[in-house]
């Protein structure tokens, strides 16, 4: 029987997840984006060429690859039109196995500008991609769906009365310019050519898959703690980065997921604004931002780096009944003289244990016996703490520098 798998980030996300779907990818029948919009970034490095996905999920590197964006997506048409014409020119095919649902809720500009004037007072850090304004629309009833692109009037009485909301908070509320209404509907019937090939009934063509017992792959953006229920609320996403999110995104029930494969990093980091116990502002958190390229891959933005917290880990994996572990980026590691990570919380204050680093190269190794004793024992004793074994380590950013045990 086929096994389903689904990847995720047990983090703030960016715990390279496009490495590990991209690797899993070449073995399923289709990879299947469930949440979020284009604030992910998935960079992938392939035959030493790097690429930066934002919506289509990693498989499309793979040209036997299907892959499907669900209905729990919001969808910026404006950023997947782009996003398909750059891939399309590197000479990556979407003909006949890409699939968007008909469910989408889309990201217009007016939220947008909603986003952005709303971060400049609440300061979550957000990557000003209209998300949150556009799954605020979706919860309240209102929202613009990827299907409506076909019914021209149905449109323009929906984008009517939506932008007419927007333009009264962007200007009353917010003393912003209003969005020109007209200029709206022409600007997503511009993009008719992508609901005539892309748009879909996408939980159809997932029940046909799993009849036909064809292996799917369920690809995580964000990560846990950005979850909008389970994250550092107020200071998360808005959608569920969790494993429930499968379900709900998708409309497929739980027990089509065989296999959850949660990743982090051998340390941690975050993007935007909230709190961060772990974070370091020493030498050591630039040899972790330098060493791993910390810098957002959709905003360009410093990350803020820190020790591993392994009880925010072990809650990850509860959340999520994470069956499999992937630790990544464990290089960047290599030549610290002591590593510490967390392992309680004293009045809100993390305790951590300290460790001998390693200060030799675990670059590129492929088989865990051959790694620095030091590295093998930081492992170990990571496994032990959450109960959980660590089944991939990533040893460096190119497919091949992976363990697998
Ligand atoms: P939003 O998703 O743009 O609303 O941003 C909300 C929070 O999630 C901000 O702190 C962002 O930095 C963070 N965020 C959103 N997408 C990503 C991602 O792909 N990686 C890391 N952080 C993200």
């Amino acid at each position: 029987m086929a096994l389903n798998s689904l990847i995720l980030g047990l983090q703030w996300g960016d715990e390279g997840k496009g490495k590990i779907v991209d690797a899993l990818s070449k073995e399923v029948h289709a990879v299947c984006r469930f949440q979020g919009g284009h604030n992910a970034g998935h960079t992938i490095k392939v035959n030493g060429h790097q690429t930066v996905l934002h919506l289509t999920p990693s498989g499309i590197l793979h040209p036997n690859v299907n892959c499907l964006i669900g209905n729990g997506v919001v969808l910026s048409l404006e950023a997947l039109d782009k996003e398909i014409k750059g891939l399309e020119e590197a000479g990556i095919s979407f003909d006949k196995r890409f699939f968007v649902s008909s469910s989408c809720a889309l990201i217009l500009p007016s939220h947008i500008s909603i986003d952005k004037v709303r971060d400049k007072k609440e300061s979550i850090g957000t990557t000003g991609r209209g998300i949150g304004p556009a799954y605020e629309d979706k919860i309240a009833r209102r929202a613009i769906r990827f299907g409506d692109i076909g019914n021209e009037q149905l449109l323009r009485d929906k984008i009517e009365l939506l932008v007419s909301y927007h333009n009264r908070l962007l200007v009353e509320l917010y003393n912003e310019d209003p969005h020109n209404i007209e200029d709206m509907i022409k600007e997503l019937l511009s993009y008719k050519h992508l609901y005539d090939k892309y748009c879909t009934d996408t939980q159809d063509l997932l029940y046909k898959w799993v009849k036909a017992d064809k292996p799917l792959l369920f690809e995580g953006a964000q990560g846990t703690l950005l979850d909008i229920d389970h994250g550092t609320y107020p200071f998360v996403t808005s959608s569920n980065t969790t494993a429930g999110g499968v379900s709900t995104g998708l409309g497929l029930g739980p027990k089509y997921i065989d296999k959850i494969i949660g990743i982090s990093k051998a340390y941690a980091t975050r993007v935007g604004e909230g709190p961060f116990l772990t974070e370091l502002f020493d030498d050591n958190a630039k040899m972790l931002a330098e060493r791993g390229r910390e810098f957002g891959a959709t905003t360009g933005r410093p990350r803020r780096c820190g020790w591993l917290d392994l009880v925010a880990l072990k809650k990850a994996i509860f959340t999520n009944s994470v069956t499999d572990l992937c630790l990544t980026k464990l290089d960047v590691m290599d030549e610290f003289k002591s590593i510490e990570v967390c392992v309680d919380y004293k009045d809100n204050a993390p305790v951590f244990k300290i460790f001998d680093g390693w200060e030799s190269s675990s670059e590129g190794v492929t088989d865990f016996s051959k790694l620095p004793i030091k590295a093998q024992e930081y492992i170990n004793f990571i496994e032990d703490f959450i109960e959980c074994s660590i089944s991939i380590i990533s040893t460096g950013p190119s497919r091949d520098q992976t363990i697998t045990r």
